[in-house]
């Protein structure tokens, strides 16, 4: 196959998300046709290392065998059927192993494709929610500035990035929002050593102020990824969860980028010590193979949604393949996996790495901030190193020398497979080093 009349063809009929057509259509874009551990084969065989594990979802690397078995042995006994009035055992088994992996008694899981769809059914359970319970005029959401919680037009709602959203925004409920409480940007000036939390304050005004005119706060727990992987304090939540208690809100934790390990722990949340009413979990679900979701919310939630005395409280949510038995046998598989191999207890050698390498990537751009959380690395360059055009300029140049990342504005990060060995990891920071030096 020859590859520019692959690129040509990909013009004429694909369309990319997140990428601008007319510049796409003038580079040379990889086309990958296989990928193991680490690393994407291009169809020249050139390799590329995956620096953000294709979008924040192969954890377990590529081509992670059990996984691959699972998915061929299920695909030649059940491929669908649907989760309406009927069930399976995989699907069983999963719920079951989420409620066993998820912290506190977050007892029963709604399944869904796309993180997207996970979370306009947190939403619709928060708001149907206080219908059960015959609660009125509870129909806004609380959530911070920046927020992504996926592209669908209530997630949209929920969230919102100016940069990927504004065409909708005229279409979309807006949540109530508080500003970002990051770190790197305190804008109350504080130091880690001398945080008192000041950032909580406007959020605690919001709950108190509209808080009975809300069901729910929806947040990215410690990490707000799409927004700038702007990291924030543990602290932070534990004070929304008690906030929300007080205020009789319920907390939506949507740990579809931040689940399955990428923190340093299973999840988020975990950190924290907090346990949400809600949780949307996706991507690193299945180790990145197939697409699928699950909201996850506490017996107590659920069970609101028992029909009682005669007054019906289905929930008419669902999506056709919500818990479809491939997806759900390549999901017990990953979980098998992050069980087995101990995946999250491994990680502190390779966190370490990281962040060293980052550190040196941030010293050598000169004015640049380091932020870190778990496998989460991201250094925003300054304006006077040359911002946002030296982070296109610096990812160009990494993919020239075998790297795959995107940039987040002025934000290069790296978000590597948990998986990712010492050599490979080593590899990348590297590369990101060696593109820093060229791209001054
Ligand atoms: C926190 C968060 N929520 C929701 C989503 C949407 O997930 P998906 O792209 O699978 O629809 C994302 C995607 O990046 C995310 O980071």
């Amino acid at each position: 196959m020859n590859i520019q009349d692959l690129r040509r063809r990909d013009a004429r009929y694909l369309w990319h998300p997140y990428t601008e057509i007319t510049a796409f259509e003038r580079a040379d874009f990889p086309i990958v046709d296989r990928a193991e551990g680490c690393t994407l084969f291009e169809m020249d065989g050139r390799e590329l290392l995956d620096g953000i594990s294709s979008w924040w979802c192969a954890n377990l690397g590529h081509g992670q065998p059990r996984i691959v078995e699972a998915i061929r042995q299920q695909a030649g006994r059940l491929q669908h059927t649907l989760l309406g009035g009927m069930s399976h055992p995989g699907a069983i088994a999963l719920a079951e192993r989420l409620a066993e992996i998820s912290p506190g008694d977050l007892g029963h899981a709604m399944f869904g494709a796309d993180g997207s769809l996970a979370v306009e059914a947190a939403l619709k359970a928060a708001l149907q929610y206080r219908t059960n319970r015959g609660e009125r005029g509870r129909t806004r959401f609380i959530a911070l500035e920046d927020g992504y919680h996926g592209d669908t037009l209530g997630a949209v709602g929920a969230g919102y990035v100016e940069t990927f959203h504004a065409p909708f925004v005229d279409a979309v409920r807006p949540s109530l929002r508080a500003p970002s409480p990051w770190c790197n940007r305190c804008p109350f000036g504080k130091r880690p050593e001398s945080c008192g939390i000041d950032c909580f304050d406007p959020m605690a005004r919001l709950i108190r102020e509209h808080g009975s005119a809300c069901t729910a706060v929806i947040v990215e727990p410690l990490c707000q990824a799409a927004g700038g992987m702007r990291i924030y304090p543990e602290e932070y939540l534990r004070r929304l969860r008690l906030a929300c208690d007080e205020a009789g809100l319920l907390l939506i934790a949507d740990e579809i980028a931040t689940g399955f390990g990428r923190t340093g722990t299973m999840f988020a949340c975990e950190r924290a010590g907090i346990v949400p009413d809600i949780m949307t979990v996706g991507k690193g679900l299945t180790g990145g193979t197939l697409p699928m979701s699950a909201t996850l919310v506490t017996d107590a939630v659920y069970d609101t949604f028992r029909s009682e005395g005669g007054r019906a409280r289905t929930f008419f949510h669902g999506t056709t393949f919500c818990g479809n038995p491939i997806t759900s046998a390549a999901a017990i598989a990953a979980l098998d996996v992050y069980r087995d191999e101990a995946i999250v207890a491994r990680l502190p050698a390779r966190i370490s790495q990281l962040e060293e390498g980052m550190r040196r990537l941030a010293e050598s751009l000169g004015d640049s901030q380091l932020r870190t959380l778990g496998m989460i690395a991201a250094v925003e360059i300054g304006e006077s190193a040359g911002g946002p055009e030296r982070a296109r300029r610096l990812v160009r140049r990494a993919f020239e020398l075998g790297l795959f990342i995107r940039p987040l504005g002025a934000t290069v990060y790296l978000w590597p497979p948990l998986t990712a060995t010492g050599d490979e990891l080593g590899r990348m920071l590297d590369i990101l080093l060696r593109a820093a030096g060229e791209t001054v």
